[in-house]
């Protein structure tokens, strides 16, 4: 049944199917009516103080939108009703970013994937109050790429992820392939926030997954394409959800960038899998006049049980190309090198087992630092998933190279920078890290599973990074609940 359903075509949605499968399989394909503009989240406005920072503003508050989804759904959001507006900032810059919580409880903001200072990367030790504001400074010193933000309160980032705060980091340098790229934002540069949703009476339920698609907080979302190439910046924002990307034809689209940067080279791909947190950029082909689906095809990866979704698949947005197209610069065949972190100057190497929700066997401790790392040092992780289900794992401050998937070397979309990587049921993903500086021996940086409900039941350590010869801290009581 791909031809579009009538009363998928009358409610402008989705109309779900249900299988035979234990928690029933999703599966929207060839169902989404495509009826609204792609929403772009628009650009945050900065300005450079008096010490030359560029200063962002984000409001945290509560709001109401009309999704479309049977009346005006509650909502959290960023300067607006729903997720935030990108952040935008190059190579070398300071920023600012006043956080100012406007609602009537606890959160914070944590840069994803971004290089800085412990004290200022908003994990669960730098809560801000309602009513706060908290004004985290550093200096922008990683390669462009896509980053995000989202809250990360201890035990309550899904709920306030799942509400709609989160929103994009885009950092530019003066990499020339950057010009070779689509990089006209909202035009031929386009972010793509994928989050599913379980509704119920309008509103958002507090659930793992759901059965309906936003895509940066629209339902049913279309895109019209004036360029022949078109690059996509893929966030997976969702709470415990993986998504295989692709054409709707099984056209390949070239992957350019993961997590932390541009990759050495385009890699080719039919599929693109983004577990939670992870990103990819894209560059899409497109035909004059000839509309192209993205969809998110079941996601490989859970042993072939189908449960965690892994048989559930999407129709994510519609591509809509004019008749005539705007000719871009040529796809470059090859990027930068990445220069590789080697394993010989490893000085430690520390074994991260996944089961559960724990990690090593413990869960997420405030007060415990688990890890110490010496600035200015290399460290091999093997990570293994000793389960029979999903994990990821993310580590913060560092972006991380994969130095082997089971032993062997990693797929071309593992070869670049990451900060999250997916782990099947049984995987061992060996990465390496260096710690290059911003010490703190008393406030840790988190590493975790970005599946929210595994993260918030204490799937998640903490690490600080010393000067040679420094012992650790301890964590300051209370930390962060202080910001005012
Ligand atoms: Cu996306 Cu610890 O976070
Ligand atoms: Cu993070
Ligand atoms: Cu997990």
């Amino acid at each position: 049944m791909r031809r579009r359903n009538l009363l998928a075509g009358l409610i402008g949605g989705t109309f779900l199917v249900t299988t035979g499968a234990a928690c029933g399989t999703v599966d929207t394909v060839g169902k989404v009516a495509f009826t609204r503009p792609l929403l772009i989240p628009p650009l945050a406005p900065s300005h450079l103080d008096d010490q030359g920072r560029r200063v962002f503003t984000l409001h945290a508050r509560a709001g109401h939108r009309d999704f479309g989804l049977g009346g005006l759904t509650p909502t959290w959001g960023y300067e607006g009703d729903y997720l935030g507006p990108t952040l935008r900032a190059r190579r070398g810059e300071r920023v600012m970013v006043n956080v100012v919580n406007n609602l009537d409880e606890p959160t914070s903001v944590h840069w994803h994937g971004m290089h800085l200072p412990a004290r200022m990367d908003g994990g669960p030790h730098q809560t801000v109050r309602p009513g706060a504001t908290w004004s985290p400074t550093w200096t922008v010193d990683q390669p462009a790429t896509t980053l995000w933000y989202h809250p990360h309160p201890h035990g309550q980032t899904r709920e306030h992820l799942n509400r709609g705060l989160a929103g994009l980091f885009v950092l530019d340098d003066d990499d020339p392939a950057q010009q070779r790229l689509p990089h006209d934002y909202g035009v031929d540069d386009i972010p793509v926030i994928v989050q599913d949703k379980s509704v119920g009476n309008g509103e958002f339920r507090d659930k793992n997954s759901g059965d309906v698609l936003l895509v940066n907080g629209t339902y049913g979302p279309y895109l019209d394409v004036v360029t022949e190439r078109v690059r996509l910046r893929l966030l997976n924002a969702s709470v415990s959800r993986t998504y295989a990307f692709g054409l709707a034809d099984e056209r390949p689209v070239a992957l350019v960038g993961t997590d932390g940067g541009l990759l050495a080279a385009p890699a080719t791909m039919e599929r693109i899998r983004l577990s939670p947190g992870e990103r990819a950029e894209i560059i899409v082909p497109v035909r004059a006049g000839e509309r192209a689906v993205l969809r998110s095809f079941p996601p490989a990866g859970d042993g072939g049980r189908g449960f965690d979704g892994g048989k559930d698949q999407f129709d994510v947005l519609e591509l809509r190309p004019a008749a005539t197209l705007r000719k871009g610069p040529d796809l470059p065949d090859r990027f930068a090198p990445i220069p590789r972190l080697d394993e010989a100057a490893a000085v430690a190497t520390r074994q991260f087992r996944l089961s559960g929700t724990n990690i090593n066997g413990e869960k997420m401790d405030l007060d415990r630092i688990d890890a110490v790392v010496t600035k200015g040092t290399t460290e091999v992780w093997e990570v293994r998933n000793e389960d029979g289900q999903r994990h990821n794992f993310h580590v913060h401050d560092a972006q991380f190279q994969v130095l082997t998937v089971d032993g062997g070397r990693p797929p071309a979309e593992l070869r670049g920078w990451k900060d999250t990587v997916f782990l099947p049921p049984g995987s061992e993903i060996r990465i390496i890290l260096r710690f290059a500086d911003y010490t703190d021996p008393n406030l840790p940086y988190m590493f975790h599973c970005h599946l929210l409900m595994h993260e918030d039941d204490g799937m998640m350590g903490q690490f600080v990074v010393v000067e040679p010869g420094q012992a650790p801290g301890r964590v300051p009581r209370g930390a962060g609940h202080d910001h005012g």
